[in-house]
């Protein structure tokens, strides 16, 4: 424990949202922790306002903690993200402070890529679309041409950023028997070796996959990286899976490959906006199915984020390097 806290002087910190209580538990050890009890983010006034007093703060992917809020801390020490994407956060604006960013990779990429194929599977075999029928009371019959779907094993599979969960999916894929393509930034030659997967331009993957799952970072490179001549390459059979973050996919632009069948289906974790809204055309095409972001729900990964974000936290507050950091630059 930090002479610091010892001396009973605790460091002030805000949480905006209650994460779980093992990592919660270690950070009200040593700090003043103010928590927004919402059910829902804090509104972006009341983080301005919160995270004036502050010296730590631990966020969530749903907080804009964006340059004005950065500036806002003026005691600001660390910003701990309870995520693996830092995306929501002006990462640029706290390291031009100083501010090392927190984030919680590694483990949650089996929940996520768990997550990932069973999106994949669902709408291969209609599963949604299957559940909505026996409930709806219209299961009558066993039907020789009734929700057909398509083969998962020996299918070809393009996976859209091969990092750590990006190879994780491809290590399911592989009991699946399927052909694995992956497009990336950088060729990744010991992965190809261990996974047998193929690197692939990105406009030949689209052409050649039957599912296309998208794995890459939320970037400025990455923004709209599916949009509709994207779309109008994969096959009309394909399908798209999005467990990355929504705006990599162009909204406007699957909506209507759904509606027109350029492609089959697709399967979201993520979506831009998101919440969608209830109303929005996505929601009720039978051929999209959503799931509200949920890669890393589960209790055991969730609690591993909580302990990941605490040990940032507690670092950062005792000047000491986060143990996983998204911008190590701070410290040079
Ligand atoms: C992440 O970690 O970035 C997920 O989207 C939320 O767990």
């Amino acid at each position: 424990m930090s002479e610091r806290s010892q001396g009973g002087s605790r460091y002030p910190v805000y949480v905006t949202r209650r994460i779980p209580e093992a990592g919660l538990r270690l950070i009200q050890e040593v700090c003043d922790v103010h928590i927004w009890e919402g059910e829902m983010p804090p509104p972006k006034e009341v983080l301005v306002r919160e995270v004036a007093h502050c010296e730590g703060l631990l966020s969530l992917v749903t907080d804009p903690v964006d340059a004005e809020v950065i500036a806002a801390g003026g005691r600001l020490r660390v910003i701990s993200q309870y995520a693996v994407g830092v995306d929501n956060i002006d990462v640029q604006a706290a390291t031009a402070r100083g501010i090392p960013v927190g984030h919680t990779p590694g483990v949650l990429t089996e929940a996520t890529a768990d997550l990932t194929f069973a999106l994949l599977l669902s709408a291969a075999r209609r599963i949604v679309e299957g559940v909505d029928t026996v409930r709806s009371g219209k299961w009558r019959t066993w039907e020789p041409l009734g929700l057909l779907g398509n083969d998962v094993w020996g299918a070809t599979l393009g996976i859209v950023g091969l990092g750590r969960i990006g190879a994780a999916v491809a290590r399911r894929a592989r009991g699946f028997a399927m052909h694995i393509l992956y497009y990336d930034i950088t060729r990744k030659p010991e992965l190809e070796r261990e996974l047998s997967v193929a690197y692939a331009p990105l406009p030949e993957l689209l052409a050649r996959s039957d599912f296309v799952s998208l794995h890459c970072p939320l970037l400025p490179e990455t923004y709209h990286l599916i949009d509709e001549q994207a779309l109008r390459r994969m096959k009309p059979t394909a399908m798209l899976i999005n467990a990355a973050r929504g705006p990599v996919v162009d909204t406007g632009a699957l909506t209507r490959a759904l509606q027109e069948k350029w492609i089959a289906a697709a399967a979201l974790d993520v979506t831009d906006p998101e919440p969608l809204p209830p109303d929005h055309p996505l929601v009720s095409l039978p051929n999209c199915t959503i799931v509200p972001h949920l890669g890393s729900a589960t209790i055991t990964t969730r609690e591993r984020m909580a302990l990941i974000a605490a040990e940032n936290l507690l670092a950062g507050l005792r000047g000491e390097r986060l143990p996983h950091c998204v911008n190590p630059e701070v410290y040079l």
